[in-house]
Order: structure tokens, then C-alpha cells, then sequence
């Protein structure tokens, strides 16, 4: 009996040895996982980022022949209730307009196209961030509460030109906002 306890006893140990180091394995694993729940979690209701949640098409070869984003709409348009929506073409290597305009504390919604390849944008120190895929409206909608200017680089690499792509934000007080003489243009930095 003795010799079978001895020799039961050897892997026995051994086993113990594993097990702790799968409680380890499972516990780290489990903390990780956990870890990275709380991450997105804390992301979504702190920093208010979200996955895009619609689809919506657009034919990106006749974007030029006119409709929603044809020339005089790209920039910023003031609804009534003083939010602002920015229509955006991005192509290679180029944002049009190059410097958007925005009202500070107000919403903005910021409605983007891709001409040719697939782009990114994010307007650094925001939750603006987010690609922008030929065929498709990217819609961001997001409120600015600090003054001045922001860098809105694109972040997806779109070929030889990509590190030149970039725009900006400029936000301005609501009652400073420039406004178009005709009223019937969108407005940009250069309005
Ligand atoms: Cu556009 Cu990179």
C-alpha cells in the first residue's frame, strides 16, 4: 500500500504544479478579457465612441454631377435651432472644404464621402473618429466645446500622398459664425 501511496503520490504533485499554473493561465486570461469589457464599456458612455450603427449608400463616381454633396454644399450649413451639419468630400490626397468651421457647444453632425479610395478622419483630442469607404456616407455626430483649431488628419493609409492628407476644425462662437452673403452656400474657414 505504502509503495502504491508513493508512487500515486509523485504525479500527484506533479499535477498540483499544473493546476496551479492553469488557475494562473485561467485567472490572467479572465482578468484580461474582463479588463478589456470594462475598456469598451468606459469608452462608450465616458468618451461616447460608438460603432457606426447605419448604413447608408451614396454612388461615389457621380459625387461631382451634383446632389447632396456637390460644391456649394460642402462646409457647414446652420439648422434653425443652431445646430451645424458639415458635408466633407474626402479624396486622394485632399479634404474638401480643407478647413471646416463649427460652432462651439452646439451639435454638429458631420456627414462624410469618399471620392475614390478608402479614407479615415478623426479630429484629434475628440471622439470624432472614423473611416470613410467609397459607397457608403460616414455620419459622426459630436459637439465642440473648446475654441480654436484642431488637426483632422486622415488616418486610413489611401496611397503615395496619405501623410499630406489632413484638414481642420476651426470652432468659433456661435455669434461670430460666418455666414454666406447670398445665404445660399455652405460655409468654411475661407467664408
Ligand atoms: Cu486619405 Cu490617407
Amino acid at each position: 500500500m505504502a509503495e502504491i501511496n508513493g508512487t500515486a503520490k509523485l504525479p500527484s504533485s506533479g499535477n498540483k504544479q499544473g493546476e496551479v499554473g492553469e488557475r494562473l493561465w485561467a485567472g490572467s486570461m479572465t482578468a484580461i478579457i474582463v479588463l478589456l469589457l470594462a475598456v469598451v464599456v468606459y469608452t462608450s458612455a465616458h468618451w461616447g465612441f460608438h460603432p457606426p450603427s447605419q448604413v447608408e449608400t451614396i454612388d461615389s463616381t457621380s459625387l461631382h454631377k451634383g446632389g447632396e454633396f456637390s460644391e456649394p454644399n460642402l462646409g457647414t450649413v446652420i439648422a434653425p435651432d443652431g445646430s451645424a451639419l458639415v458635408r466633407v468630400v474626402a479624396l486622394q490626397y485632399a479634404f474638401v472644404p480643407s478647413c471646416l468651421v463649427v460652432p462651439a457647444g452646439k451639435p454638429v453632425t458631420i456627414r462624410l464621402v469618399s471620392a475614390d479610395a478608402v479614407h479615415g478622419f478623426l479630429v484629434q483630442g475628440t471622439n470624432v473618429n472614423a473611416m470613410v469607404v467609397p459607397g457608403y456616407v460616414t455620419t459622426v455626430h459630436t459637439t465642440f466645446n473648446e475654441l480654436g483649431e484642431r488637426l483632422m488628419p486622415c488616418h486610413e493609409f489611401c496611397g503615395v500622398g496619405h501623410h499630406a492628407m489632413w484638414a481642420r476644425v476651426r470652432v468659433v462662437e456661435p455669434s461670430s459664425f460666418p455666414t454666406d452673403a447670398d445665404k445660399q452656400k455652405a460655409v468654411n474657414c475661407a467664408s
